[in-house]
């Protein structure tokens, strides 16, 4: 095992990305990319995981890889710097899931916080529990050993499977001998970020309440959502009223996205976003003003991703190749993983022949 700064992260290709996901982890993943820190960083399409809650739709996780991969180009994921690989092609992941359940009860998949709550909001308790959603917390540590990352950039929602992660390495290593990579989350570092609400205000953007902003989306269709949805402060009736910034989703956009340059570019009345929050309390601003300022600085934000995108999308089939290739480099990490683990559990009884000498040995051994 190498002392190296080793990154892997992922999402489950259900949908879309969204401007929740540009705030809380893409945007962080360019800059993590870009940094010249880390001598790895590996993207995973979690096909397999999202398979674990939509066995009876495969098709929808099909679809969304494609888009998945057309939102990471499009925010700046640099193939040449970045591995974006896709999980049902990589077996080792699934070998390491088998072995690693060995090593969790039951009981401790049960008191996963994320897994309980996605239990309930799935229906599972009523129809019948998945196994294999039920122990995806174990695949997921089969993920990100089996890259040797330390570092998993996640949102906070993630924390209890990097919590079972570390038990499984730590289990692993303690039954086994050293042979897996201690990981460490690493989640957005201020609130706005970790998690921007939907315009309705609802605590998380969601395709199916429809409050989502998508890095794909139009002017237009953006247009609508802000003017049409954006809650903002019910007691601020008249322009002259005090407003209320906190809980009004316009200033939480605003705190996530805007910068000074914004201001100077938009809306120059004010220097920086506490001038502007200040009038807003104060008395005297509308919101028709602060949803334009917004929308001005998402347009400013989401037109490079948006034309960034249309490129790519005229060329799929060059899309096809660097997820190929991205996935043919991390089968090889993957299987050299796979096969420490198995000689640290000594069932590596194909790498060569000595194994033949040990079992003669033994039945010579016995008949003594
Ligand atoms: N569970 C993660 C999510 O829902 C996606 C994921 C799968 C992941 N495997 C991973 C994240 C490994 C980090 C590391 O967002």
């Amino acid at each position: 095992m190498e002392n190296k700064n080793i990154i892997l992260t992922g999402d489950r290709p259900t949908g879309r990305l969204h401007l929740g996901h540009y705030v809380g982890s893409l945007k962080r993943r360019v800059e993590l990319q870009n940094s010249g820190n880390y001598d790895e960083i590996n993207i995973l399409i979690a096909d397999d995981q999202a398979l674990t809650d939509n066995a009876d739709n495969p098709g929808k996780i099909r679809e969304n890889i494609i888009n998945v991969v057309l939102d990471y180009l499009s925010v700046g994921i640099d193939p040449t710097k970045s591995t974006i690989c896709v999980q049902s092609a990589l077996p080792a992941l699934h070998a390491l899931t088998f072995y690693y359940m060995n090593l969790v009860t039951t009981a401790r998949l049960s008191r996963n916080p994320t897994v309980k709550a996605e239990i309930q909001l799935r229906g599972f308790a009523d129809e019948g529990l998945p196994a294999g959603f039920f122990a995806y917390p174990v695949s997921q540590a089969a993920d990100i050993t089996a890259f040797d990352a330390n570092v998993v950039p996640v949102g906070e929602d993630q924390l209890p499977m990097l919590e079972q992660a570390r038990e499984i390495v730590e289990k692993f290593n303690r039954v086994y001998g050293e042979t897996l990579v201690m990981p460490k989350a690493m989640i957005p570092e201020n609130e706005t970020q970790r998690r921007l609400p939907g315009v309705d205000g609802k605590a998380k953007m969601s395709k199916s309440l429809g409050n989502c902003i998508y890095l794909s989306d139009t002017a237009s269709v953006i247009k609508k959502q802000v003017n049409g949805k954006m809650y903002t402060d019910p007691l601020h009736l008249q322009i002259t009223d005090p407003g209320h910034t906190e809980g009004n989703v316009v200033f939480t956009y605003l705190d996530a996205l805007c910068t000074d340059e914004h201001f100077a570019e938009y809306l120059p009345d004010y220097a920086n976003l506490e001038e502007m929050k200040e009038h807003y309390r104060r008395g005297g601003l509308g919101d028709g003003t602060c949803k334009k300022f917004l929308l001005n600085v998402l347009e400013e934000t989401l037109s490079p991703i948006r034309a960034e995108r249309a490129k790519w999308e005229k060329d799929i089939d060059a899309v096809y190749d660097i997820i190929t290739e991205g996935t043919a480099r991390a089968v090889e990490k993957t299987n050299a993983t796979l096969a420490r683990v198995r000689k640290a559990m000594r069932i590596d009884y194909f790498n060569d022949r000595s194994i033949v000498k040990e079992w003669e040995e033994l039945l010579k051994k016995a008949k003594q």
